[in-house]
């Protein structure tokens, strides 16, 4: 569903449900990341891209201090009581939008508004583009319109990661609300995960096109393997005994083998790869080697596969598939995006074979596994904002 109708669908939805006319409608996309994965938390480098999915919420203040959501997922509206502290509660979906509103509360000491809300969504959920985030970043946006308080980008997107550390219990890094919150049209938001510091990196070559294929599999998601990897990470670095992952070289994670145990030296070479991975990444791009750029690519997931260990058997063949292709198909490289154990591929490719690539992925994939994926062509786009 494009934009439009999906904007349609919030404000329809909100008189349905409401009986009112929306006065503020935010937007907030998800994002697929090109290269630098799991090295968020990591003083990594990170490459990803805000989608031209979104998830819109239409609202209006009710005047009470009740706030009223509903949703095109069908489920009744949550009804929540802003007027004091805003606890986690069932159900699980609300705690994004109770969390948010907690810590925007406490940044800004505004007395919140109650109001009511209608929320649509083309961001695949589960398939691991991140649509937590665009409806974090949706909700303080839109509470920016109601409120009038506008917060600097990167306070916002910060607010946004602390609701979903502690009221969806997952300790995400910084990729996901930045790339929702800084994202602009042909823009990669590259993230120097060390300062905190985005910058826009063009990406507007028409001859070059992004995949992002959902293999439609979601296995033990917030189970404890992101939180595990993380930990295995930090444990890595007290091992080598340095204070940041920009000092640490594969030499000094080699000498650290025997004390580090077998995992958490796997975990460690990916770390340090992959932060060299991604910022070869940035300069093959910035001087169009897209040969280079694809094998860094590929050598990524192997990375995330083999010592990481967060892909899992659909991602790998959506990979194989896309790769089997090769050059003469079109594909310049492919990888697993984002989290893992389940969700997207993303494959960059020629644009004048895009389609047959779309194609391919989807026979081929569908072939080998019974599932049939869901597969679309992205180019970067617009980050939150009000509409
Ligand atoms: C999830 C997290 C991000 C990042 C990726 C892996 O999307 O939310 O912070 O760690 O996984 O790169």
């Amino acid at each position: 569903m494009d934009i439009t109708h999906l904007i349609d669908e919030a404000k329809n939805g909100l008189q349905d449900t409401f009986g009112l006319e929306a006065t503020h409608i935010a937007a907030a996309p998800g994002r697929v990341n090109l290269i630098g994965e799991h090295i968020d938390y990591c003083d990594g480098f990170v490459l990803p891209f805000a989608l031209e999915q979104n998830i819109i919420i239409a609202a209006k203040a009710n005047g009470t201090s009740t706030v009223r959501i509903a949703s095109s997922q069908g489920s009744d509206p949550v009804e929540i009581d802003v007027s004091g502290e805003i606890p986690e509660a069932e159900p699980k979906w609300a705690n994004y939008p109770r969390g948010v509103m907690q810590y925007f509360r406490e940044q800004t000491s505004c007395t919140l508004p109650g109001f009511d809300a209608y929320i649509t969504s083309n961001v695949p959920s589960g398939g691991g583009l991140s649509s937590s985030a665009a409806f974090e970043l949706a909700t303080a946006t839109l509470l920016e319109g109601l409120t009038g308080i506008k917060l600097d980008t990167k306070t916002k997107a910060l607010l946004c990661q602390k609701a979903e550390h502690n009221y969806a219990h997952c300790p995400c890094g910084i990729m996901d609300q930045f790339a929702s919150a800084f994202g602009e049209k042909d823009r990669l938001v590259m993230i120097d995960c060390q300062s905190g510091e985005p910058t826009l990196v063009p990406f507007e070559n028409p001859d070059l096109t992004v995949i992002v294929a959902n293999t439609c599999v979601a296995h033990e998601l917030s189970d404890g393997g992101y939180a595990s990897r993380r930990k295995a990470t930090e444990d890595g670095l007290q091992t080598i005994g340095k204070s940041s992952w920009r000092q640490v070289s594969m030499a000094d994670v080699d000498a650290a083998k025997e004390q580090m145990g077998d995992v958490v030296y796997q975990r460690s070479r990916h770390v340090v790869g992959e932060i060299q991975r991604t910022m070869g990444a940035a300069k093959a791009l910035e001087a169009n080697d897209f040969d280079t750029l694809g094998s860094l690519m590929y050598a990524s997931h192997a990375s995330l596969r083999d010592d990481f260990e967060v892909s899992c058997e659909e991602l790998d063949i959506m990979v194989e598939i896309a790769q089997s292709l090769g050059k003469d198909g079109g594909v310049i490289g492919s990888r697993m995006t984002g989290g893992g154990f389940g969700g997207s591929t993303v494959t960059l490719c020629e644009s004048s074979k895009a389609n047959s690539i779309v194609a391919a992925l989807t026979n081929q994939y569908t072939e080998r596994t019974g599932i049939t994926p869901e597969i679309f062509l992205s180019r970067p786009s617009q980050g939150a904002r009000l509409l």
